[in-house]
């Protein structure tokens, strides 16, 4: 049957194009990304938004006959590419080579009905596949992994790598978002679109945040846009003539009440016909009113906003920065799941240190080496063009968009140095005095009192780390400290010890003991040996089950 599938697959696609030209795990270590001509963050969100369009998601029975799957499904036109994952239950994602298909699949599918339940007839691009004759195949269909890998796993890959640069670039490629996951991504994006396409037809349903700013690591939440830029527009496009078409609007006494509108309407669809969205919640009343749901099938939690086109921006910048230069992401990784290891940040709003702060830490970082590794934000703007100039409520978030014009660092050092320095830096920092600010890219007084003051790039008046109380401040602060010292003894220590011991990245990824720095020099060498030797056994006991296990749920 494989020659008919093959002959089916239409050559030359945008998925194809994209391969090519995105960054895989393989080119931290390659350098390859300065030869490609780069994207920009723009156009990967079209091509991924259009990909989307044509791609229906699809709960399978468990025991399916992958071929026969695809045989069937061809009837409504070539397969693109497809792939399967698990989250309680088989799902399969399959791209058609043509957004047509997708119609001819739904002309051709019906709404169950179920004794004692009555299904809302909504029609959408997600589906199930009922069997009528179970087949008697024995399903062997290879899953694509869309979470992290588990603790020991990962300890296991970074106690046998060569070296901390090694380390960092491993724990990247098993933390970063894989090709399928971000499909799904934009899959359940545009699943969402069309339920709110119900009220607004011409909205777009965009993701932001980490997702697609280069930072994500598999689990992490997907945040939503929905934007209503081209609703809006289209009242605005005829400005001369005799007669004024406009809609029958309803007017709000502010932008956030039409928000909160938009929102809440938006929210009861989700909840009362939205597949797969369950456990929705309306946050109104935030400063920047959000619908948080879970969408059952692809396994995310989501966070849709609208009128936040700022936030849309910010994730631009970190992808540019992101794409820049291949250090940048595997420190920034390698800081988050530090911080996460030491519960500094967590899955709970509160008074912690959030993702996106570390990474603003991180870049602020790396512009104040010596020579700098990455461009100021103010050195961005002065590379733009008319096409880049963008103001959004009064902010100017004009920057450069095309990353070819940017040109790369001379600075040659490497993680392993990075990594320690970003400790020792931050260990040291007049937090109490200084703020951190990417637009210039050096310290500055801080404007008020909060215990950690970081300048949103865009909203100049806002600190992005507001939440952040003074006693989180401080733990990041000793661990951050406490990381520099365990990295400078273990330049040391990896002399002496075979290289099947936690070291370098592994050591600092380790519990820390409270108030590790005060204790005698012995006893704190005692403590680290233990949690060595502990470990030790766990991984010598588990090592061949590691192989073939699957990662934590
Ligand atoms: N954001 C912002 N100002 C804040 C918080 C968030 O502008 N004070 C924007 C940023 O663009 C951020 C996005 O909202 O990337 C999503 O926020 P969040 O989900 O908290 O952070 P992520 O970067 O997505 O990181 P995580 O993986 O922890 O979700
Ligand atoms: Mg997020």
């Amino acid at each position: 049957q494989r020659p008919i599938l093959r002959l089916l697959s239409c050559p030359g696609t945008v998925a194809e194009d994209l391969r090519r030209n995105e960054q895989p795990s393989g080119s931290v270590e390659t350098g390859f990304e300065d030869k490609i001509p780069r994207k920009r963050f723009s156009e990967m969100q079209n091509e991924r938004r259009e990909q989307a369009q044509r791609t229906v998601l699809i709960r399978c029975p468990e025991k399916i006959s992958e071929n026969k799957f695809l045989k069937y499904l061809s009837q409504h036109g070539p397969i693109n590419n497809h792939f399967f994952y698990e989250s309680f239950g088989l799902y399969a994602v399959v791209e058609f080579c043509r957004k047509e298909s997708v119609g001819s699949l739904q002309n051709g599918t019906r709404t169950p009905s179920v004794a004692m339940e009555t299904a809302i007839p909504f029609r959408s691009r997600f589906l199930s596949l009922k069997l009528k004759n179970q087949t008697s195949e024995q399903s062997c269909i290879q899953s694509s992994n869309q979470l992290p890998p588990s603790n020991r796993k990962l300890f296991e890959l970074l106690c046998y790598a060569e070296s901390i640069d090694d380390q960092l670039n491993t724990l990247l490629k098993e933390f970063q978002l894989t090709e399928e996951n971000t499909k799904l991504r934009y899959l359940t994006c545009s699943l969402i679109e069309d339920i709110a396409a119900a009220y607004f037809p011409d909205c777009v349903v965009r993701p932001f945040g980490s997702s697609v700013n280069t930072f994500g690591k598999l689990g992490c939440d997907l945040d939503m846009f929905l934007d209503l830029d081209e609703t809006r527009n289209l009242s605005t496009h005829k400005t001369s003539g005799n007669f004024l078409m406009e809609f029958q609007v309803k007017n709000v006494p502010s932008e956030r009440i039409a928000t909160q509108k938009i929102l809440s309407v938006i929210g009861e669809c989700l909840d009362h016909f939205g597949p797969g969205c369950v456990g929705v919640q309306k946050i109104l009343n935030a400063r920047c009113p959000l619908v948080r749901f879970s969408h059952q099938a692809s396994g995310f939690q989501c966070d849709l906003t609208t009128n936040n086109r700022i936030a849309l921006t910010s994730s631009e910048l970190l992808y540019i920065y992101g794409t820049l230069d291949s250090r940048v992401r595997a420190l920034v990784f390698g800081i988050r799941c530090w911080a996460r290891a030491h519960s500094l940040t967590s899955s709970i709003p509160g008074a912690w240190i959030t993702n996106f702060s570390l990474t603003m830490m991180v870049i602020f970082f790396l512009q104040r080496r010596s020579p700098p590794i990455l461009p100021t934000l103010d050195s961005l703007k002065t590379l733009a063009d008319a096409e880049d100039k963008c103001i959004i409520e009064g902010n100017n978030c004009t920057f450069v968009r095309d990353l070819n014009r940017i040109k790369p660092s001379g600075n040659t050092e490497t993680l392993e140095l990075l990594l320690k320095e970003f400790f020792e830096y931050f260990g040291n920092f007049a937090f109490n005095k200084n703020s951190i600010n990417i637009r210039q890219g050096r310290e500055q007084n801080k404007p008020d009192s909060s215990p950690l003051y970081i300048q949103n790039p865009f909203e100049t008046s806002l600190n992005i780390s507001k939440n952040v109380s003074q006693s989180q401040l401080q733990k990041f602060v000793d661990l951050a400290q406490e990381s520099a010292w365990v990295l400078q003894q273990k330049d040391t220590d990896r002399l002496s010890v075979s290289s099947h011991q936690p070291w370098g990245l592994a050591a600092i990824l380790l519990p820390s003991v409270p108030n590790r720095r005060s204790l005698t020099k012995k006893k704190r060498k005692r403590s680290a040996n233990e949690s060595i030797k502990n470990l030790l056994e766990s991984l010598k006991s588990n090592r061949t089950a590691n192989f073939t296990e699957t990662n934590e749920k």
